[in-house]
């Protein structure tokens, strides 16, 4: 029998401001991006901005549905247009706010367990590591240096070779 422990760093901001301005410029840009989320029903408003290798910039945002299930995260949305447009350019970064007028969150919004599983592939895709800058319209800013890190144990494509 042997305990196994996970563990992983990531680092709190106070602020935006005390950002690197290239991670600040994103990040701005993903509480832009919460205006264009379809989100009648929940209210909660997600932006994503994807930075890729090539320096060009993509934007995604949730997109809810009256039937529920078919919504999708901002995430899932960025990913997914990322890899239309960008099939074979990795993802540096990937900055995410939210905006809720109803929000008692005084803490960034960490993508859901769907969006982790998608976040963990497209890591697995880039050979290299996702950067995850996560936010919402003001105060603490967490920055994860690779996407993976919010999925131990994941199963990935390894396991279907
Ligand atoms: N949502 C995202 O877009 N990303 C997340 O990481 C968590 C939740 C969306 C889904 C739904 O439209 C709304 O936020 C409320 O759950």
């Amino acid at each position: 029998m042997k305990e196994k422990k996970f563990e992983f760093n990531y680092t709190v901001y106070q602020n935006i401001d005390e950002l690197p301005p290239e991670q600040k410029e994103l990040l701005e840009e993903a509480r832009e991006i919460t205006q264009h989320a379809y989100a009648p029903y929940s209210r909660f408003q997600v932006g994503a901005i994807a930075k890729l290798a090539n320096g060009e910039t993509v934007k995604g945002s949730n997109q809810e549905n009256a039937s529920f299930p078919v919504g999708l995260c901002a995430e899932r949305v960025l990913l997914a247009t990322v890899s239309s447009l960008f099939p074979k350019i990795p993802i540096l970064t990937i900055a995410i706010s939210y905006k809720s007028e109803e929000q008692k969150s005084d803490h960034p919004i960490s993508p859901c367990g769907i969006c982790r599983q998608a976040l963990q592939e497209y890591e697995g895709r880039n050979k290299q590591p996702l950067q995850l800058i996560l936010g919402r319209m003001e105060g603490a800013v967490y920055v994860i240096d690779s996407a993976s890190k919010l999925l131990p144990l994941a199963f990935t494509s390894d396991e279907l070779r």
